[in-house]
Formats: C-alpha cells, structure tokens, sequence
C-alpha cells in the first residue's frame, strides 16, 4: 500500500528529539537536541531545567526533522509521542506539541511508551521475529520483556532499586570520573582486570528482578576501607570488576529467559546497551546459544524520537489513537 509517514516526538528526559520515519521500518530524520552539556554542570539532570529547555527547543526541532525528510505536515500521516514514564514537565512539552500539531492539522495522535520505543529501535535494523526477548538498560530503566507478538510486551523483571546506568553513574561520581559516567567506567573497565571481589545480586532463584544498589555499596565500601588503611585501589580493577558484575547478571538472566520462554531472537536496547563489556559478553552467549542477537547503532539506543515512531507504526497499524486529552504520565506501566 501507500507508505505511511509517521512523525515521532521524544522529550522525557534530557533529549528534545523528532523524527520521520517511513512504515515504522525506515527513518528519514531523526533530530537530537541533546542538554547533556547543561546537566553536566550538576552532575545529573535537573528536571526543571530540562522542561524549560524541551520549551525551547522544541518547535524548531520538529521543522528541522521534517525538514530533513523532505516531508511537509501534509504529508504526515499520524503523529507518534512519548507520553511516559519520564519527567512529567519534560513529557508535557511533547505531549502539548504532539497534541497542538494534531489538532491544527487533523493528523492522528498515538501514546507511545518510552520503553516500547526503546524496543522498537530495534526494528529500524531488522524485522522482528517472535517471540522475543528485549533487555532494556538505561539511566531510568533496566526492564527484561517477553513479547509474543508486536505489541504485547510482558515484563518479566526490573531493577528493585538503581537502573543499571544509574549504577554506572553512581560508581562513576565515586571515581571523580565525570557526568554521565557510564562511557567513562566502560572505557577504565577495558584498562584493568577484574580482581576485586564484589557481589552478584541474583536475587531468588527464578526471579528475573534485578538489584545493583548493593553492589554500587560494596564499591563505595572496597574504595572506603582502601583509604581507611592507606591503601590505593587501581580504578581501572574496580571499573572492571565493577562491570564484570553488572554483565554478568544481566546477561545470565537474560540468557536464562531465553531458553525458558524459547525466544527466537534477543534485543538490546537503552544508553548501556552502548556498553563494550555488555555487547561483548551478550554476544559470546547468543552465540553459544544459537539465537540471533540485535543490537541497534549508538544513535538509536540512546532516547531518540525514530524509535517513538518506530513504536507507533504499530499502533497505527492496529487503529490505536489518543484522544486531546492525552497527558504525560511519569509512572506510565508498560
Ligand atoms: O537511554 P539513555 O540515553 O537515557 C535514559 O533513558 O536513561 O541512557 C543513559 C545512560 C546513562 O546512565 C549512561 O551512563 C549510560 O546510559 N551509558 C553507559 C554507556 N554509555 C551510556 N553505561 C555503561 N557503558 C557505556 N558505554
Ligand atoms: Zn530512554
């Protein structure tokens, strides 16, 4: 049939992001305003100054993302937005463009859950097979989803406490290595060994919950009793070790989900998923596995708005709109 133009619109955290993309499969534009520099001076984001700059940004990144695609509001068959979890003053700013542009033009307007966007990014490097599993690693999320069919995800674990990249922060901020430190622990992790002792938290035996704070602890305690006894720790070791334990865990989970759900196919998605030491150790163990592992290019594993409209596709495909009154719902179940 005719291919559909759906424009996406991301603004949960600290990107303003909209993008084009063609029949949920092929993208267009996808425009990125990133405040990455800004929040770094508080070593986190700052929720009111994240709104306030979505505000800003807002309007002239959606021109610029249509721009880039050669495509005109005309030619734009629904419009596709995050409308949580997130921050709700940034989710807001989306939601009242996504909204305003539906109204004016008359285009439909689809909600789209920031987690399944994560997942979808996927399906702008392959076609999906079914059933799959999708780890889903970022600053505020570390989800492990079962999905039977398009649409349909089921959650099979969470993080009880820090999300992955927030434990990656956090050690990082104990390090004095700057904000975000995910990259920056990533990078010393391939520079040390991985010899100091630290914890797995495996939780109970058939849970596909995760927890990283404890181990976030045991890193502040080693760097603690170290100086305490004027000993020195080498931060390329601790990084290592550090990572060692956070791979370890998601990847035996999830390779443990795997052979219990029988996927067909694994996912990769969220800011870590940019992680070497992940990517690495993922891969050997699909490998091993015989089951085809997907993990998107940097750009679209990030918050970015083709994965949102990459999501949306689908429900478009299904009929699903929202309504005007759609809202930004901070604690949005996927
Ligand atoms: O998906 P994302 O851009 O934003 C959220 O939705 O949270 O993820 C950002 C997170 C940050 O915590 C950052 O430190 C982490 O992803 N991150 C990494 C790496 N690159 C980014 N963590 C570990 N290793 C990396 N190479
Ligand atoms: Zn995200």
């Amino acid at each position: 049939g005719r291919p559909v133009f759906i424009l996406g619109i991301e603004t949960s955290c600290d990107e303003t992001s909209a993008s084009v993309v063609q029949d949920g499969r092929v993208v267009l534009s996808n425009v990125i305003a990133s405040q990455a520099d800004i929040h770094k001076r508080f070593g986190g984001v700052v929720p009111e100054v994240a709104s306030r700059r979505h505000v800003e940004n807002i309007t002239l990144t959606i021109e610029e993302a249509l721009q880039q695609a050669g495509k005109t509001l005309d030619e734009i068959q629904a419009i596709a937005v995050t409308y949580g979890p997130g921050l709700v003053g940034a989710l807001l700013v989306g939601v009242a463009a996504a909204k305003a542009i539906s109204f004016a033009r008359g285009i439909p307007l689809i909600g789209v859950h920031h987690i399944a966007g994560h997942i979808y990014a996927n399906r702008l490097v392959t076609e999906l097979t079914f059933p799959l599993i999708a780890l889903v690693v970022s600053g505020g999320h570390t989800e492990l989803v079962w999905m039977k069919e398009h649409g349909h995800y089921e959650i099979l674990g969470e993080t009880r406490d820090d999300a992955a990249g927030e434990a990656y922060d956090k050690v990082a901020r104990a390090l004095q290595l700057p904000y975000p430190g995910g990259p920056h622990i990533d990078r010393l992790a391939h520079e040390g060994n991985a010899t100091i002792p630290l914890p797995r938290a495996w939780l109970e035996p058939d849970s596909y919950d995760f927890s990283f704070s404890g181990l976030k602890s045991a890193v502040l305690n080693t760097l603690h009793n170290a100086s305490q006894r004027g000993e020195t720790i080498e931060p390329a070791d601790l990084a290592a070790s550090f990572q060692d334990s956070v791979t370890e865990v998601l990847v035996e989970k999830t390779t443990r989900a795997v052979k219990e759900y029988g996927a067909k196919q694994v996912l990769l998605a969220g800011g870590v998923a940019a992680n070497r030491g992940l990517r690495e150790r993922l891969s050997k163990r699909c490998e091993e596995k015989g089951i085809p592992l997907v993990i998107p290019p940097l750009s679209l594993c990030t918050d970015n708005a083709a994965m949102i409209a990459a999501a949306g596709y689908i429900s478009y495909q299904k009929g699903k709109f929202a309504s005007l009154d759609l809202n930004g719902v901070p604690g949005l179940p996927l």
